[in-house]
This record gives C-alpha cells, structure tokens and sequence, in this order.
C-alpha cells in the first residue's frame, strides 16, 4: 500500500494523493496579465495526476513582482484571468491552489533567462523596491530597497488581503501566503533583512508581526473550509540554524492559533552567504521536525522528484504532502509514473477516467 498515493483531507479539500506541484514562476505574464501559456501549462499539470496545482507567486501589488513577467493579481481583471486555469485544474481532478505574495526587496529584476539580476537604476522597466529596512540582498540583487513606513506595511497587509478575496473569488480552493525565499514577508523574519528599532524589528515576535498579522487579516476573507497555508523559509543554512529554526517552530505555532492549516517548510533565501546542503529529500527531517513540534500539517520541495523517495517521505511521516517541482515540467504526467514504479496498477487513482480505463490495460 503506497503512502503516497493516500488521499490527504485538510479542512473541507481532499487531494487524491499526497503529490503537489509547488508554485513556479512562468516569467511570462504581461503587466502582471497571465496568458495562454499559464493556461495551458497549469492545466496539463493538473491531468497528469498531481492532487495539488499551486499556482506560480503572484504579486499582490505591481512593485512586489520578481520581474516584468510575473503574474500578478492585484486587479479583478487579473484574477479574472485564472478562472479557465482554476476551472481546467478542476476537470482533470486536481485541487486548484494559488501562491500570493511580495518580493520585497528582490523586486524588480530581470527574467532568469536574461540574467536574473538586478535591471539597472534608471532602466525604464525597473521600479523601486520596499523592504523593511534598506539594505540589498548583494550579489546578483544590488539594488537598495526603500524602508517601509508603518503606512507602507499596512497597505501592502492590505494588498494581501485584497488578492486573497479575488483569488477566493477566482474559484481557488487553496491559498499559500509566500512568506519564503527571502521575498517581503520573509525579509521582515530575517536579521540578515530586518534591522527596524519599532514594533516590526528585534526580537523574533517583533520580526514575526508583519507575517502573523497579514495571516490574520488573509483569514477573516478567506473561507473557513478552505485550507490557509504559508511556505516559510524556517532557516537560512547560515551557521545560525538552530536558533533560526526555533524562531520559525515558535512562529508556526502562533501561525497555527491564528487558523494556519498548513505549512510549507521551504529555505530562507535572505542571504548570498548561505550553504546550503542541497541533495535528494534534505529537506525532509528539518519540516518533520517542525511538523512535530508545532504540531501542523507539513508540506516541502527540493529533490523529492523521484518516487521512492517521495514515497519514503510520507511513509516516515516527514511530509503529509510532498512538492515536485522540476520533475514536473519536465513530465507532467510524473503522479502517473510515479504510481506505475510503487507498483500501482490502477491508475484511477491518479487519473481521471477517460485515460484510467485505457492506462489501465498499456
Ligand atoms: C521555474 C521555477 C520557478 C519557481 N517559482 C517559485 C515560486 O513562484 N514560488 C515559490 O515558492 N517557489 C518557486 N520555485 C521553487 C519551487 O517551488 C521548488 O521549491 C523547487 O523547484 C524545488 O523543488 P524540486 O526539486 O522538486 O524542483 C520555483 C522553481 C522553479 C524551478
């Protein structure tokens, strides 16, 4: 019997098994606009057997895009945009989820393929960025971000709450707050980012604020019997780990009271510095740990794109779901093959009836 392919029920949502495809940026939006290519990316995603399609990081206000082509969803016109995904995402029997969030002060850059740094001051398609402090990421990301004022953090709280009504209204069934990757939310978490002297600065429940109150706020509009989740970067792999990470358990459980259903335990990202120690499912005992200890149902990516050792994770109770990535884009139909290697031969599991009675004889 696979753990994997176990349906998984949070709140009023059940995935068909325990396989999600994690938000990945298209680049490809115009003026935060998705097109065809989102659309018909997201929905073979959704046929080739995933129980969860989370949708790209898309911006909650135009300055908190990564780049020029990020998705974003700060108009009903934008959100409008998703509903052929959302709906096609359902008709292949996959739950349709959508990542909402700000860059912060790794705003503004250029796409990966044209180098994914910084566009240079004075550019016309480059913007300023907001952080809370101002202080650059470095290396690749130079630019100095602008400090946030109060009235700054309360709009952008606003901008998320905002998105999270229109992604609801969209049809979405599952929400993910970015509060990873060295993005806004996680920049005010991080000391690497954050060096503020009022209520959002110092001390680790100062430096949770921005990230807790913008849960509470997104959790009086979105709807009870959907799940709230956040991916969270719960360390940075800079030597201070353990502190870090109990910093990030502590947060978690504040998260949970707050009526977080789920987290997903990613990589802070604040720092050029860091080294981190990737390698197949590394990520695994870090999120079992903060599974445990905050008690919260846990979701995590980096290197669980091979089946059996996605298996594994549910199996050792690291993750309740596992996120494939890369895998995915490289074979969207990665749950169907997936299921074939654990030895599964009913594919109705995975897929949708008009391919499962077919598959189920090839
Ligand atoms: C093309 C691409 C775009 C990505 N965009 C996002 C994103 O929008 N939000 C996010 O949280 N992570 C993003 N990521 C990280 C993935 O969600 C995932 O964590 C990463 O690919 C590691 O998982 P994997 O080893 O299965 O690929 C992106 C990764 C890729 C490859």
């Amino acid at each position: 019997m696979s753990a994997l392919f176990q349906p998984f029920t949070l709140k009023g949502i059940t995935l068909r098994n325990r396989i999600a495809v994690p938000p990945m940026c298209m680049y490809s939006a115009k003026d935060g606009l998705i097109n065809d290519w989102h659309q018909v990316h997201l929905a073979s995603l959704a046929r080739g057997g995933a129980g969860l399609v989370i949708v790209e990081a898309t911006a909650v206000a135009p300055e908190g895009r990564i780049t020029p082509g990020c998705a974003g969803i700060w108009n009903d016109d934008l959100a409008q945009a998703f509903v052929p995904a959302v709906k096609a995402i359902k008709a292949a029997g996959a739950v349709p989820g959508i990542q909402i969030g700000h860059a912060g002060r790794k705003a503004s850059a250029n796409v990966p393929w044209e180098g994914d740094d910084h566009i240079p001051a004075g550019d016309p398609r480059g913007w300023q960025t907001i952080a809370p402090s101002s202080i650059a990421f470095g290396a690749n990301l130079p630019k100095v971000p602008q400090a946030m004022s109060l009235d700054d953090i309360a709009r952008v709280r606003h901008d998320f709450v905002a998105a999270a009504r229109r992604a609801r209204d969209a049809g979405f069934e599952w929400l993910e707050l970015h509060f990873a990757h060295g993005y806004l939310a996680q920049s005010f978490f991080s000391e690497h980012s954050n060096q503020r002297h009022d209520q959002y600065g110092g001390s680790a429940e100062n430096r949770g604020r921005f990230l807790l109150e913008t849960l509470e706020a997104v959790r009086e509009v979105w709807p009870e019997h959907l799940p709230l989740t956040a991916r969270f970067g719960v360390l940075e792999f800079d030597g201070r780990d353990e502190q870090t990470l109990v910093e990030s358990i502590e947060l978690t459980r504040r998260f949970k009271d707050a009526g977080l259903d789920m987290l997903s335990v990613s990589i802070g990202f604040s720092t050029p510095e860091a080294n981190i120690p990737w390698g197949p499912g590394f990520m695994g005992p870090i999120a079992q740990r903060v599974r445990r200890e905050a008690g919260i149902p846990v979701a995590s990516a980096w290197g669980f794109g091979t089946p059996a050792i996605a298996e594994q994770a549910v199996k050792d109770q690291q993750l309740d779901v596992v996120m494939v990535g890369k895998a995915h884009l490289a074979d969207p139909h990665w749950s169907y093959f997936a299921a074939r290697e654990l030895g599964i031969n009913r594919p109705s599991w995975v897929l949708p009836a008009p391919y499962a009675h077919w598959l189920e004889r090839y």
